[in-house]
């Protein structure tokens, strides 16, 4: 018989980094601090309220299409008293999603045609481009500046052109942990003014944030609110990374069109999940909790780190760290490093260069600091060999 041949729609996309590094992990025994993922549970009293949603009549079916009313509501009041402003309508503005990962997936099905250019900084989440391709659309690439990974405003203005539909912007950044300030959003919205131009804003680590510093979000400046997407994810705010369930709140003709297709991409998200979520939804401490949690982390970490000859770059946001490893290994490329550490000292952690279209080496290294303090020792002290 003939070989069947499939033409690929990705040919240069393999296995993502994060699959491969976890892989070579679990080979290796190897402590993870690569994928972002806690190796902690939930907190206790969003477990209880799944296991007693799951013994629950009647709630094993498919959920309302753009999520469960009541969990709506809730996501429109948290958003309104986090950020401000008037709370978003849980009908026509607020559609709960498979994680921010559909949402993202959905969103560019949603508003990119064949042809049209997207804006998006570099390093970034390795879906958005593929992502972006897959809608015929082609990526515009602008790279953060070394080493504060900063947007430079003046790039991002040359990289607009008559066929940009959208830009994609990440605060606080993984993998960097940069944080957009009220100038940056300012500067993009001074941009777009008088464009047709709309804005996905991801911000799955809102709740991630240090030193005091508030997480910015778009919905916070109205004339870019009234152009966004903006992304959230429960996994990431309830250390749930596997329940993937997040939300997209949007303006009615955006989240009109989000719809269209999170109908066709997956329907509705897992029943028992979302009452859940809702249960504790509306218990603040859960959130405000978070800077403190993770900071406490971010510090643990940095500070085992000064026995080590890393060198850190500023965490200020997200539960990622970057680090330097040129006093280790002065000529190795980002990738051949992260396997050795993966492989022969038994701490796996992603190359940044994984972060990047062509792959651009900085010789840069990401650690992530979602783990229990113990974790978190065990893999400094095997660092503390080198
Ligand atoms: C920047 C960014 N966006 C989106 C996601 C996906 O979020 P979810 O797990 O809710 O699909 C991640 C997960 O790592 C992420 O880092």
């Amino acid at each position: 018989m003939d070989q069947l041949q499939v033409t690929s729609k990705l040919p240069d996309v393999g296995t993502s980094i994060f699959s491969v590094m976890t892989q070579l992990a679990a080979e290796h025994g190897a402590i993870n601090l690569a994928q972002g993922f806690p190796d902690y549970n939930p907190p206790q009293v969003l477990l209880d309220a799944l296991a007693r949603h799951a013994r629950a009549d009647g709630h094993h079916q498919y959920a309302p299409m753009p999520g469960l009313p009541r969990l709506r509501e809730l996501i429109s009041q948290k958003t309104a008293a986090v950020y401000g402003g008037a709370p978003p309508d849980p009908a026509t503005e607020i559609t709960v999603t498979s994680g921010a990962t559909e949402a993202l997936y959905a969103v560019l099905a949603a508003v990119v045609h064949p042809g049209d250019e997207v804006v998006m900084l570099e390093p970034a989440y390795d879906l958005y481009g593929p992502a972006i391709r897959l809608q015929g659309g082609i990526p515009v690439y602008v790279p953060l500046q070394l080493t504060d990974f900063r947007p430079d405003w003046d790039q991002v203005k040359a990289a607009f052109s008559p066929r940009t539909r959208l830009v994609m912007l990440n605060t606080p950044h993984n993998p960097t942990g940069a944080m957009l300030t009220e100038d940056d959003w300012q500067q993009l919205a001074d941009l777009l003014e008088g464009t047709n131009i709309l804005v996905l804003s991801d911000e799955v680590y809102e709740h991630m944030v240090f030193d005091g510093v508030r997480h910015r979000s778009a919905r916070q400046h109205p004339a870019l609110a009234r152009r966004s997407f903006v992304l959230s994810s429960f996994g990431k705010t309830y250390h749930a990374t596997g329940w993937k369930v997040g939300y997209c709140v949007a303006p009615p003709a955006l989240t009109a069109e989000l719809r269209r297709v999170h109908q066709f991409l997956t329907f509705s998200v897992s029943t028992p999940t979302q009452h859940a979520l809702a249960d504790v939804l509306a218990e603040a401490d859960l959130y405000h909790g978070l800077p403190a949690f993770y900071q406490h982390k971010r510090d643990l970490f940095r500070e085992l780190m000064q026995e080590t000859r890393f060198e850190l770059l500023p965490a200020p946001g997200a539960y990622f760290q970057l680090a330097r490893y040129q006093k280790l290994a002065p000529s190795q490329d980002d990738v051949s490093f992260a396997r050795y550490l993966t492989t022969e000292v038994g701490v796996a952690v992603v190359p940044v260069s994984a972060f990047y279209h062509d792959g651009r080496d900085h010789g840069l290294i990401r650690f992530c600091f979602a783990k229990q303090d113990d974790t978190l020792r065990a893999a400094v002290a095997r660092l503390r060999e080198l």
